[in-house]
């Protein structure tokens, strides 16, 4: 399916308009377009507590995992849907042009969309590869982590 540029980029402005920045003053937008074609939108949210500032791309996020979960489509109890995967996304500014998401954000937009995810930049659509190279992802975890304790055998601090 091919990226709807334009569209993506008025949900972008749109969701900027809506984003609440009162201590930065940068208000940021973003949208996404799912492999099968749904637009999802995210803005900042600020906090009197600077820390807990949201990322529009983490709204972003959030939207995409709620779009995959509508009532009929919903997992059992246990069960974990998969999201409907991110194809481009389109981050801009209060003033409309395009944002290059913060590095936390790149991570985020991976695991949503993987190494080909389209990122619109000043100079055009760039695979999300070229802005976050060698990244940290869950096979590095699958295949580095300790191995699981035995069951009865809680590590220091589990409860037992
Ligand atoms: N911001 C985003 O929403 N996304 C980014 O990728 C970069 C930064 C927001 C967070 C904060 O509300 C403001 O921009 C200034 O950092």
């Amino acid at each position: 399916m091919s990226t709807d540029w334009p569209a993506l980029r008025a949900a972008a402005i749109t969701a900027a308009a809506a984003a609440y920045a009162p201590y930065s003053g940068l208000r940021v937008g973003a949208a996404g377009q799912t492999a099968d074609g749904r637009i999802v939108i995210g803005c900042n949210v600020e906090n009197a507590s600077y820390g807990l500032t949201l990322c529009a791309e983490c709204g972003l996020v959030s939207a995409l995992h709620a779009a995959g979960a509508g009532p009929s489509a919903g997992p059992s109890a246990g069960e974990t849907a998969p999201p409907p995967r991110l194809a481009a996304v389109c981050v801009v500014a209060g003033d409309g042009e395009p944002l290059l998401p913060c590095g936390r954000c790149r991570q985020l937009l991976l695991e949503a969309g993987g190494e080909d995810l389209l990122v619109q930049t000043a100079g055009g659509p760039v695979e999300l590869a070229i802005l976050l190279p060698a990244a940290f992802t869950g096979t590095d975890l699958a295949e580095r982590r300790d191995q699981r304790p035995a069951q009865g055998s809680a590590g220091p601090g589990e409860p037992g």
